[in-house]
């Protein structure tokens, strides 16, 4: 833990991101004694209030079992300033409050510190807000260090010009563009698991692997945020960010060291040999509201244009270019209003070469990032007792059974104490994010420019008709059968 004097500004306070992550995963971190010893919080927003006003509201952002004395112990580092995004007096006033705060405080501005900006703040002024506090708050006597968050763009060259206009105000170093599955458990578990053990690597090519899937599904539908969510779509919304990123580390091969430019440089290196995604290798969806109207459709939203052929639902096979995975198909699976909340990576084997026992399914290593985080290997054994024959079984870490009494941090907790201490290796890096654009937005335009129709899927489903087929059919993937089911051990 670094205990350099530091300030944490939160753009856009009043926000749903804030009140959602931002605050919530400040009072974890605080409450875990895991900020520094000097930290003050400011809250700014348009919204005009008091800092006592503020405090009133924020003790709703967090859960009611959070213990009252933390969240008093909390708030007393919390102030808030109000102001526009682009009137400079505001932000003139913000640097005040700052400034004030140091002197009151006594810090000694000789010595290092630390200045946080965190936009939590819609797209639309992003770039107003760096310029603003670059020109008017920006301290270049200490450390200071900028948060954003998706979306970066909606192209790639939208996502191009803001790169370009971030990067004429800080430097690369200076910017952390959160991507929160990059802090998610499951997700930092995969370098580990990849490159700590031996019996992975030798396996982790084309001559072993089949097929890769990443998938995606939530149970509930874009309710309340059908107006944000209709601009942007499911691929923009969690493909192009958080599954493309996850895939890239399943891919890429072993950085030199676990520096964050090491990391970062072979995700960006994996990214390149990306193929852009094709139209027919791409399913598209839009749920309907349920036969009985217990659920709505996706354009029963208000805030939903009644002709919105944005989708909900993609699947797409991509394919990555160099020898490690060459012939290999991946599929990227996100879809909204689903039959269950899942994020899961599913890697299937080659059959068995071998004819000893004919016909056997395929082993599988399953890492299920949630909601129940696990590592599986879909194993055959034979079956116990006095029977020969073969069963599907499972070689199971299931970290519930496994770790009794490790709370699994939130991805944006670890994310934010990664800024406080300058780590970047969980954070993508301008390149990255380009080349991330360059895979998806040939096909998002081709979408958009000949109006390709979502195909229909019913609220609570598993997807459009011929969801599985799809994924069958373009890359050889092989049921393990209805007889297996995997359940995370009670
Ligand atoms: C966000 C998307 O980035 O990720 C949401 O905008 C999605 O649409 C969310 O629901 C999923 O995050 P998590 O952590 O709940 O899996």
């Amino acid at each position: 833990k670094n205990n350099v004097p530091t300030t944490i500004v939160v753009f856009g306070a009043s926000g749903d991101l804030a009140k959602k992550k931002t605050f919530p995963a400040l009072f974890h971190l605080f409450s875990q004694g895991l900020l520094p010893k000097r930290v003050s919080i400011v809250g700014y927003a348009r919204t005009q209030m008091s800092s006592e006003e503020f405090h009133k509201r924020a003790t709703s952002y967090f859960s009611p079992d959070a213990s009252k004395d933390s969240v008093k112990e909390f708030l007393k580092i919390c102030t808030y300033v109000s102001g526009k995004y682009d009137v400079d007096a505001d932000f003139k006033a913000l640097r005040s409050a700052i400034d004030d705060h140091e002197r009151a405080e006594n810090i000694d501005t000789d010595s290092e510190r630390i200045h946080v900006y965190y936009m939590a703040l819609p797209p639309s002024v992003f770039v107003d807000v760096a310029a603003q506090i670059k020109r008017n708050v920006y301290d270049d006597t200490c450390t200071n260090r900028l948060i954003i968050e998706k979306p970066f763009g909606h192209d790639l060259e939208s996502s191009r010009k803001l790169s370009k206009d971030i990067s004429a105000l800080f430097d690369e170093a200076e910017v952390f563009r959160i991507d929160h599955y990059l802090g998610k458990e499951m997700v930092k578990n995969i370098l580990s698991l990849r490159f700590a053990n031996v019996f992975y690597e030798a396996v982790w090519n084309r001559h072993y692997i089949s097929n890769i899937q990443i998938t995606f599904k939530e149970p509930f539908g874009t309710e309340g945020r059908g107006g944000y969510f209709d601009e942007f779509g499911i691929i923009r919304d969690v493909m192009q960010n958080h599954l493309i990123q996850v895939l890239c580390i399943v891919a890429m091969n072993q950085p030199q060291s676990l520096s964050a430019e090491d990391v970062r440089d072979r995700k960006t290196e994996v990214l390149s040999r990306i193929l852009p995604l094709q139209l027919e290798d791409t399913m598209l969806g839009q749920y309907v509201g349920t036969k009985d109207g217990s659920k709505p459709g996706y354009k029963d939203d208000k805030t939903v244009p009644k002709d919105s052929i944005t989708p909900t639902f993609a699947q797409c096979v991509l394919h990555v270019d160099n020898d490690r995975w060459r012939g290999v198909p991946w599929v990227i699976k996100a879809g909204k209003a689903l039959d269950e909340a899942k994020m899961l990576i599913r890697i299937q084997f080659k059959d068995m070469p071998n004819a000893l026992f004919p016909k056997l399914a395929r082993n599988e290593l399953v890492i299920q990032v949630s909601p129940k985080e696990a590592v599986y290997i879909k194993t055959i054994v034979k079956e116990p007792g006095l029977s020969t024959s073969l069963a599907m079984s499972e070689l199971d870490l299931t970290y519930k059974t496994r770790y009794h009494d490790v709370k699994i941090p939130d991805a944006y907790a670890t994310l934010i104490l990664d800024v406080l201490n300058g780590d970047h290796s969980n954070f993508v890096r301008s390149d990255e994010l380009d080349e991330a654009w360059r895979i998806f937005t040939p096909l998002l335009h081709q979408i958009e420019t000949e109006h390709v129709k979502p195909l229909p899927y019913e609220y609570g489903s598993k997807g459009p008709e011929g969801v599985y087929q799809f994924v069958e059919n373009r890359t050889g993937y092989k049921r393990t059968g209805l007889q297996y089911h995997w359940e995370a051990p009670q």
